[in-house]
């Protein structure tokens, strides 16, 4: 078969070569040329006429773009309903994750509507995949399932089964003969996926692209695919933990702020409803440096018990570690504690963890992250019943944070009776107690009670 034609595109400037080389003619850059096929001249851009339409906006019909559900509750709540048609997701996560366990998932939901799918498998062949559905216990028939890898003949399948949804599984594995690099280059995923974001809006079909992420969380082909798509899922988690988080990261058809959360089972994917009871089911009370913050992830209020170890150290510099926070607000915290609570650091090690494998990286956390440190410190535990949450201030001032209201509602369900916040927190709220305090050092003696005494007594 003859080669289409190829020539090599600067990413930086635009120049063109017709052959590789290192270093741009054009800007001088150092490796920015990539591959690209030749446009093959059609469409409007080669002066056809046009094939759409403008109307007044209000005569446009939204009817037809109405989102189709999943049936995966926590995805359509991600989705915001569910895969519209003619839209192009990209599922991204790292390797192991459960990615392909969430795309059958989808699929077969969406064909047990009456919707026909297509899953093209790049990556398994269809027995594994058949084997997987088979452990899920569902194989709708309007789930069709093909193994290939070459684009071409994806796009042919595509043709023959005329699907309203596919999945491609996955983007880095599938490739265009025509190109030479290698699949899962740049411009192998950039060919491969405009591709077929066009067969879709062609065809008014919804597309699923698994996509993996880099060891930096990116994904892979240095985000050419998020500017394709209208909706980039991520898929996290920590792998020796069964609990996975579904993000948008971006979404053309709603707001990015909704937490899908998954629980990895024997059989599949499960949702978790209610992930806060989840988070605390095996919280110990009366532990000293323990303390729950009621923390947001996006719109989601979910409750997370935040740990602290502090224990004597037997080297020069003492070890910090922060397992599920952020390593530089831990830091800033000792620092507050020790120079405006008078609570030294600087003998003992310290170990802070979020139970349960969540990330909280948000400033909301910050109180309850002083209090278990100082609760850990002093060896005196924080109340049960008590939740607390606030942003600490470098001069030791605690300040609200968004949506106070909304977490402590959550902590209220869970049956918590006792919230500390910030002085400048709003409103009361029934079922809970606010008590409010001005500074980090109020609300340790608050909940700790006279932190000084303690740690004079006990050193
Ligand atoms: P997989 O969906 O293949 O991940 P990805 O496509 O993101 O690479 O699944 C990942 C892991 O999930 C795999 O190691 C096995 C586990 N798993 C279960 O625990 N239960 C199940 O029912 C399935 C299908 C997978
Ligand atoms: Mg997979």
């Amino acid at each position: 078969m003859a080669r289409a034609k190829t020539i090599y595109r600067c990413g930086a400037c635009g120049a063109t070569e017709p052959k590789w080389t290192g270093r741009c003619s054009g800007c001088e850059g150092w490796n920015t040329l990539v591959e690209e096929l030749v446009e093959r001249a059609t469409g409007p851009a080669a002066g056809g006429a046009a094939s759409a339409v403008p109307l007044p906006i209000a005569e446009v019909d939204s009817e037809a773009w109405a989102p189709a559900a999943t049936q995966v509750g926590e995805l359509d709540r991600v989705l915001q309903g569910g895969l519209v048609p003619g839209s192009v997701t990209v599922l991204g996560g790292e390797p192991g994750i459960g990615k392909s366990t969430l795309l059958l998932q989808g699929l077969a939901g969406l064909a047990t509507t009456g919707l026909r799918c297509l899953y093209v498998t790049a990556e398994e062949s269809a027995q594994q995949v058949r084997l997987r559905a088979e452990r899920l216990g569902t194989l709708p028939p309007n789930l069709w399932l093909v193994s290939d890898t070459a684009l071409p003949h994806v796009l042919a399948h595509i043709e023959s089964v005329q699907p309203d949804v596919v999945a491609v599984d996955s983007i880095q594995t599938v490739y265009e003969p025509s190109l030479s690099s290698a699949p899962g280059s740049v411009a192998q995923v950039r060919e491969c996926a405009h591709r077929l974001v066009r067969a879709s809006k062609d065809r008014a079909m919804a597309s699923v692209l698994v996509g993996h992420v880099t060891k930096d969380g990116a994904l892979a082909g240095p985000r050419v695919l998020e500017h394709l798509v209208d909706t980039v899922l991520s898929f996290e988690g920590e792998r020796h933990h069964a609990l996975r988080l579904l993000r948008a990261v971006k979404h053309r058809f709603g707001s990015t702020d909704e937490l899908g959360l998954f629980e990895m089972t024997d059989a599949g994917l499960s949702g978790v409803p209610d992930p806060s009871a989840l988070f605390l089911a095996d919280r110990r009370p009366g532990t000293p440096g323990s303390i729950v913050a009621p923390v947001l992830d996006g719109h989601r209020p979910l409750l997370v018990e935040v740990q602290a170890l502090v224990a004597r150290s037997a080297i020069p510099t003492p070890r910090r570690s922060a397992q599920g926070l952020d390593s530089g607000r831990l830091a800033l915290i000792i620092a507050v504690l020790q120079q405006h609570v008078e609570m030294p650091f600087q003998d003992h090690d310290v170990h802070t963890v979020v139970a349960g494998g969540v990330k909280t990286v948000e400033p909301g956390a910050d109180l309850a992250l002083a209090l278990a440190l100082a609760s850990a410190r002093c060896g005196v535990a924080v109340p049960d019943d008590l939740v607390a949450c606030g942003e600490v201030g470098l001069g030791g001032e605690l300040r609200q944070v968004h949506q106070t209201a909304r977490r402590l509602a959550e902590a209220a369900r869970l049956g918590f009776r006792r919230a500390v916040v910030p002085a400048s927190a709003p409103l009361s709220l029934p079922g809970i107690d606010v008590l409010r305090v001005a500074t980090l050092d109020q609300a340790v003696r608050l909940v700790c009670a006279d932190p000084v005494e303690q740690h004079r007594a006990a050193s």
